[in-house]
């Protein structure tokens, strides 16, 4: 005898991600050598100055103890004076901030703290499958996708969208699709929101992994008016996925109900953690990169530009992504067949349906291979096509 699930887990689609790396350990069995372009995470390790930093921060006692839910008022003034640096935005630390474990949790729990049953809950498609999923599925809301099209750059037709939601999710720089707006798609995002009295939820997440002249701006330097909130992390930007630290800034009402969500699910992120924050955003002397994400940068483009070319070489078409570390690329026929093919030459590419309806005739690259490892990957995509 088992146990069901409740009604709002069996409405989650199955899990595309999972059967993938239920083939490709199949695979890893069988002695193949893999080369894994699937996931987003980012294969260099934490500078170093913040592994020696954490790990000074762990003997102190005080780092042993709960931390205050609410976010450490360190790591929230870290993070407004990182606003006013790298966007030139005022943000009040005490009402204004949140600290997350992660970003994604933060971007689950807005919709908990501000949605009801029922309710819409608008995000793009194809897009990072946590807005539709452990958002609004999970909160029994009803979440409604809207096309990003490359033909439109991978943006929405804002005035196009259904006017009577509650809350929409955007991301730039995009996952999956690598695209970025600029402060003139944003103003239009937020103004569309005011007249709809719509949450904006902006997903900033990669605002900091970007490449050539290309600089990502915040949606709260051209907000109008109440009713955003933004969301970040250190995931990206210092190679620290494996920690769990993130923020959420913007409109003291959502901060406030996301805060209220989180004191009863979780204790905060590890203070020695959120004194990371203070440390690592610190770097920043003012909005330009600090070295040490530079450096990390300049390995990711390094990589995006060999991929790319190697790619339009064997035919493809694509476009040198001005942000995050994924490619986006069109395929023949179904992306899962494609996925499969390339599997069979030991080589992990993301199918891109797995991100919604419009992903489907896409596959997403991750350029998470050393230049090596991805010379090595052409090649074999070469003997296979
Ligand atoms: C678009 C986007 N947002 C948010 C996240 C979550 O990042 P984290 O929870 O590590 O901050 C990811 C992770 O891949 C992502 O791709």
């Amino acid at each position: 005898m088992g146990f069901d699930y409740a009604n709002r887990l069996n409405m989650l689609p199955p899990y595309l991600f999972a059967e993938i790396e239920d083939k490709v350990n199949k695979k890893r069995h069988e002695g193949v050598d893999i080369i894994d372009f699937g996931i987003g995470d980012p294969d260099l390790p934490t500078p170093s100055p913040i592994i020696e930093f954490i790990q000074k921060e762990l003997e102190n006692p005080d780092n042993h103890r709960y931390p205050s839910s609410a976010g450490e008022a360190g790591t929230r003034k870290a993070i407004a004076e990182w606003y006013q640096k790298r966007f030139g935005v005022e943000v009040d630390p005490n009402g204004e901030v949140a600290i997350l474990i992660g970003s994604k949790e933060g971007l689950a729990n807005i919709c908990r703290a501000f949605v009801n049953p029922g309710e819409k809950v608008l995000s793009p498609d194809p897009a990072y499958p946590v807005y539709a999923q452990g958002a609004a599925l999970l909160t029994d809301a009803v979440p409604v996708r809207f096309p990003l099209l490359a033909e439109k750059g991978f943006l929405p037709d804002i005035e196009s969208l259904p006017t009577d939601a509650r809350m929409i999710y955007l991301n730039y720089p995009n996952n999956p699709t690598g695209a970025v707006c600029d402060e003139v798609f944003l103003l239009s995002a937020s103004r569309w929101c005011v007249e709809t009295d719509t949450i904006f939820c902006y997903d900033n997440a990669y605002s900091e992994m970007t490449f050539d002249d290309y600089v990502a701006p915040s949606a709260l330097q051209v907000a109008q008016g109440d009713g955003t909130i933004e969301f970040g992390s250190l995931s990206k930007t210092f190679n620290m996925t494996g920690y769990r630290i993130g923020y959420a800034v913007g409109d003291a009402d959502l901060i406030s109900g996301l805060k209220k969500v989180k004191s009863q699910i979780d204790s905060g992120a590890p203070k020695f953690l959120q004194r990371s924050v203070i440390m690592s955003l610190g770097q920043y002397k003012n909005a330009e990169k600090p070295q040490m994400v530079k450096d990390n940068i300049a390995v990711y483009q390094e990589r995006r530009d060999v991929l790319v070319n190697g790619l339009r070489k064997l035919g493809f078409k694509l476009d040198l992504p001005k942000g995050t570390f994924y490619l986006w690329m069109k395929v023949d026929g179904p992306s899962i067949k494609f996925a499969d093919e390339m599997l069979k030459a030991g080589i992990v590419v993301t199918p891109g349906i797995g991100f919604g309806q419009n992903g489907e005739g896409y596959v997403r690259m991750a350029t998470t291979q050393s230049v090596q490892r991805i010379e090595e990957a052409l090649e074999r995509m070469a003997k296979v096509l």
